[in-house]
Parts: structure tokens; sequence; C-alpha cells
């Protein structure tokens, strides 16, 4: 594997693959000192906690080297760009990049500008591979096989590279997806093909799997909707909709959570939620994705 760009770099048996081996990971077996001698520099233009700690953690788990860079306070803020920045970091000794951006093309730029693997950790609207990941793993450990299951992606998927690396991975997978939300939230060319629906109430029932997505106000959703507390008593997952989920239905959300919007505490901390486990699997899947990009574990 040459670096994680897009998930549509990864055959279905490479998938299968890092999954196993985060399952592994996730069980306890660390391929420890796998990375010794490497370094691994994040390079995060947006802002991150789960995405950039876990990699951290994960690239140390293994015994790499880590840089974290930071473009506030760096010679980014004096006007140095893009393939200077990579070029100098990669020059230190760099094997390995985690790219964040906010355009989508750039993990592929890295990668061809610095001749290193670049692992994306979430392009623009474009994708956020390892969360897809991750994802997938929560939901193997939780159902075993996912063929059949029905998940309903609630909320702002125009802007959301997370949906889109949903869509990309999990009908692999066996899954059924609907898109869920307002018109104005849901992106206008649908090369998918999964069904659309405008109002959550009458789906709630039929899903396996609520994955629900936050307003993404930084990328402008906030002018698809009237309001917020208008969103929240459309599509928002409060206390009063629990009772609709089937017993054996799981809550997701990639994180961070706008709380009183798209999700209230009940669902968020309540027995079906899956929001902390997503957020524990985060670490042995990015270990799985790091020893596999540098070709160190099987
Ligand atoms: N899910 C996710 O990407 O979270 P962060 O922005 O905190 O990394």
């Amino acid at each position: 594997m040459r670096g994680l760009v897009s998930l549509r770099d990864l055959s279905d048996a490479q998938v299968a693959s890092i999954l196993e081996l985060a399952g592994r990971c996730r069980e306890g077996f660390h391929p420890e000192g796998s990375l010794r001698g490497r370094t691994v520099t994040t390079l995060f233009y947006e802002p991150s906690t789960r995405t950039r700690v876990s990699f951290e953690r994960a690239a140390r788990l293994l015994g790499a080297e880590v840089l974290g860079f930071d473009p506030a306070g760096s010679s980014v803020e004096k006007g140095e760009g893009l393939a200077d920045t990579v070029s100098t970091l990669a020059a230190m000794g760099s094997d390995l990049f985690v790219v964040r951006h906010p355009m989508v093309d750039v993990p592929a730029l890295v990668q061809r500008w610095s001749g290193v693997p670049v692992v994306n950790a979430g392009a623009g609207r474009g994708e956020h591979p390892t969360q897809s990941l991750t994802d997938a793993l929560t939901l193997v450990r939780r159902f075993g096989s996912l063929k059949g299951l029905r998940m309903g992606i609630v909320g702002d998927v125009a802007n959301s590279r997370v949906a889109r690396s949903h869509l990309e991975l999990f009908p692999r997978l066996g899954m059924e997806l609907s898109l869920i939300g307002p018109a104005t939230l849901l992106p206008d060319h649908d090369p998918w093909g999964v069904s659309r629906c405008h109002h959550l109430d009458p789906e709630l029932g039929d899903l396996d799997v609520v994955y629900l997505l936050r307003v993404q106000a930084e990328r402008g959703a906030g002018r698809g909707i009237p309001s917020l507390g208008g969103y929240a008593r459309r599509f928002g997952l409060g206390e009063d909709r629990l009772s609709s989920l089937k017993p054996s239905a799981v809550i997701m959300h990639p994180g961070p959570l706008n709380r009183g919007v798209e999700i209230d505490d009940a669902a968020a901390d309540g027995e079906q939620s899956l929001i902390r486990e997503q957020v524990a699997n985060g670490v042995p899947l990015r270990m799985a994705v790091l020893a596999q990009v540098m070709g160190v574990a099987s």
C-alpha cells in the first residue's frame, strides 16, 4: 500500500486486512517497535482533536518518532507556501505525512511533492478514509457481518467528507445507505444512487445505524437551514425520538458533537450510543493503517 489518500485506492482485500489487524490491536496486540527509527509527521491545516491525537498515539505505540507541525506560529504565517513547507519537513527526515487540509487535492499533492507516503486525515469536503475505517471496525465489533444492515446518514451530508468516505466504503461491506436531511444539506450531485429522505421520523424505525453529522457552520451550512433550533426539531436525535429506534440499533457520530443541535445528551451518552467506542477504536485502526502503509505488518 502506497499511502492512503482515498478509499478508492484500497482493494476489498486491503480493507479486510486493515480491519483484521486493527481488531487485533484493539484486543491488545501491539506490533511494538515496528516503526522504530521512522518519523511520522502530522501536518494539520484544520483543527482536530480525535484524528490528530489518535494518529500521534498510534505512531508512538508503534515506536515511531512523531513531529507535530502547527501552521499557527510557523513560517506559514510569514507567507511560506505549502510546497515549501512540505519540502522543508521532508528534508528533515519525515518517513510519512498525516495530512489534514481544507482543500480536497492536498493529500495527493503532498505525496507527490514529498515522495513519501501520505495518509489523508480529512481533506475539505473530499474524504476522511480513516474515520470510515474506524467506524467500520466499530460496527464489525458490534454486529460481526455488516451485510444487509441499514445505515441512515443524517444531516449535513453536502459538507461532509466522512459521508463521502462512508458512501465509498460501506456499500462495499454489504450495507445499505440512505441520506436523510433537508434538501439544502444533501449533495446536488448523487453518483452513489442511494435513497434520500427529507424527514427523519418515518426512517428511524428501519435503521440499524443512525449516523449523525455535525452541521458544519465553518463550511457555510448555516445558510442551508432557517435556524439551528428548527434543524434540531426536524433532524436532531433527542430523548423523544429514542423510543422509535430498534432495540438493536446503534447511534454514531464522528465528532465533534453539537449537543442540542444534531444530538442531545440522552442520545449521545445513552446505551445505544457507540460514540465513545468510535473514539477508542481510532487508535488501533490508525496503528493498523500506519503499519500497513509503512509495510511493517500484514
Ligand atoms: N472525527 C474527526 O475528524 O474529529 P476531529 O476533527 O476532532 O479530528
